[in-house]
């Protein structure tokens, strides 16, 4: 049953920040921009090897330029072996020959600002790879020296301390601590690794990790990056002593709804980024870091403000579940934490570590969204794609910033049949969980080319199904309908709009009413409209008797449809009053 929908004015639910006169006079790029993520290997593919690489991602700047994002994010592109898809890190300050080279960076950075793109780059502070110099000389160490103490080296518990100090399991399933072997041959100390057996921690209660870290932000900020990505931003003080974590019946870490282990999230933390900020704003431009941190909503303020990071990214809305309700929770929550820390909340529905969202909305709402798919999960593709688009116009209707996935843009859907063998997710190799590659395939460009245009050689370090063919851009750039032209009409309209800014007179208003299972809220004068229903809806129910004029549509509709909200579907309407 549906119900008329009534006039939203008196709505308690707007989220106006009202911009200071700083704000207004300084438009920091960041507080609307919508960030277009790229994961280097599998983006473009320059020089043949399978891999993508710099270069690649420079041809391809103009495409993105037109695609409408106002910045880049590159994950780590550093020299690295490759164990955790570059988190590893082995140098910070040097590009891994797979991916150029250092003037390739520098290239790709001048260009992307020639085009008017911004560049972030990822820091990975938590952990370097185990084939980092530092790393090396700490083991070939003795105990207690400098060279281990910038590690988390402990002695193991037991008799011999042959068990591991302390009960903690990594995020990539498994033992969190690895015994090493002294250089007399016998078994010795223990090192910390919240993910890999490669990816062994720093020590940040040591000065010199401090200095480390710092010096390489200076060298991408004098380089000409724009902003950093923090990778696993929450995580690189352990708390005092190394506790046990409380397990539970299964024996694993127990961590309540709405919780993170106890090696997240501790208040050392926070100094790192009181650290940061005034080197970031000693250099000209908004230079800004946005955190990859995975914490309790209401700890949120702690890490973002003037002194602190600038914005943190907003998971919540990923792992909404496909409906009014919940949505319409995803979206009030982190406006409301945004208005009280003074910066805009950021979107993001897909990223590198999560099943991309044209197949996460393929299945029932209490699927996982992580882990990657197995090949006997299979969702409702077509669905999937319907509810991806149509949340994906819901995201870039709202003020703050969005960060797309690469791909997404193309409707890719999760690829669940890689062969083990070619699987690379530590987590894959660890626990035989099925890992995150399905999502990093690399891109199709070109349906009728090798490798579909990702490399001239037609290699491919994943191999690409069947189904990226039609996918591929030369298939949709232009055509009416596509996805990537709804991304791109989406992506004009909101610059056009100024749909990611904040303002007194735009800010979101829900609707009072509204038919069931419809989502529905104002931008000033654009509406927004989400049928999560699996039957049209009339538009006359959704317009308040006002005049009207359908900006865009999630998806195409034939002449029946012109006037109505297709099921699983979006639009955004001007209203005439
Ligand atoms: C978060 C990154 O996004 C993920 O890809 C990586 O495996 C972990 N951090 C460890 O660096």
């Amino acid at each position: 049953m549906t119900s008329p929908i009534s006039t939203p004015a008196p709505s308690t639910t707007t989220h106006a920040h009202t911009r200071t006169a700083d704000e207004a006079a300084s438009q920091q790029w960041w507080r609307d921009a919508v960030v277009y993520q790229v994961y280097p290997r599998s983006f473009a593919d320059a020089d043949g090897d399978g891999m993508g690489d710099l270069p690649g991602v420079t041809a391809h700047l103009p495409y993105l330029r037109d695609l409408g994002v106002d910045a880049i994010w590159l994950s780590p592109f550093y020299t690295s072996p490759q164990h955790d898809g570059g988190y590893d890190v082995a140098d910070y300050t040097d590009v891994d020959p797979r991916f150029g080279s250092l003037a390739d960076a520098d290239e790709m950075i001048a260009r992307a600002h020639e085009l008017g793109l911004k560049v972030v780059v990822d820091i990975v502070p938590n952990h370097s790879s185990s084939d980092h110099v530092l790393f090396q000389q700490a083991l070939a160490a003795a105990p207690g020296s400098p060279e281990r103490d910038m590690y988390m080296f402990a002695e193991g518990r037991g008799e011999n301390g042959e068990l591991p100090p302390n009960n903690w399991t990594s995020i990539f399933h498994g033992p969190a601590w690895t015994r090493i072997t002294e250089a007399d041959g016998a078994p010795g100390q223990w090192y910390l690794h919240i993910f890999d057996t490669s990816q062994p921690d720093w020590n940040w209660k040591n000065p010199r990790v401090h200095e480390l870290m710092q010096d390489v932000l200076r060298f991408w900020l004098d380089r000409g990056a724009d902003g950093f990505r923090v990778d696993v931003a929450h995580g690189m003080v352990k708390p005092e002593g190394l506790p046990d974590a409380t397990v539970n019946a299964e024996g694993l870490i127990d961590i309540p709804e709405g919780e993170v282990p106890v090696y997240f999230d501790n208040d050392g933390v926070l100094d790192i980024y009181r650290e940061w900020r005034p080197i970031l704003d000693s250099y000209e431009g908004d230079r800004m870091m946005v955190l990859e941190a995975w914490i309790p909503e209401h700890r949120l303020p702690l890490y973002i403000g003037d002194e602190k990071a600038h914005q943190s990214f907003n998971f919540g809305f990923l792992q909404a579940r496909w409906g009014v309700e919940t949505m319409r929770a995803a979206i009030e929550k982190p406006l409301a934490l945004a208005d009280a820390v003074g910066s805009p909340t950021t979107w993001v529905l897909s990223n590198h570590d999560v099943i991309r969202h044209a197949s996460r909305y393929g299945f029932a709402p209490d699927h996982r969204f992580g882990e990657g798919l197995a090949r006997d999960e299979v969702p409702d593709a077509e669905l999937g794609l319907r509810r991806a688009r149509a949340a994906t116009l819901l995201m870039l209707s709202l003020p703050g910033s969005a960060y797309l996935y690469q791909g997404e843009e193309l409707g890719l859907p999760e690829v669940s049949d890689i062969p083990d063998e070619l699987r690379e997710d530590p987590a894959h190799l660890r626990a035989g969980v099925p890992g995150r590659d399905g999502c990093r395939v690399p891109l199709p460009w070109v349906q009728d080319a090798p490798a579909y245009g990702f490399s001239s050689t037609g290699e491919s370090w994943l191999p690409q199904p069947a189904e990226f063919g039609p996918l591929a851009v030369d298939q949709q750039l232009g055509v009416d309908g596509s996805v990537l032209e709804m991304y791109r009409s989406a992506l004009h309209l909101r610059r056009k709009l100024q749909l990611g800014v904040q303002s007194e007179a735009a800010g979101v208003v829900f609707a009072q009413t509204a038919p069931d299972g419809v989502l529905v809220l104002d931008r000033g004068d654009l509406r927004v409209v989400v049928n999560t229903t699996s039957a049209p809806v009339p538009l006359a129910e959704v317009t308040d008797d006002q005049g009207y004029e359908v900006l865009l549509r999630s998806v195409p509709t034939g002449p029946d449809g012109a006037e109505q909200v297709a099921a699983d579907s979006a639009l955004w309407m001007r209203l005439t009053r």
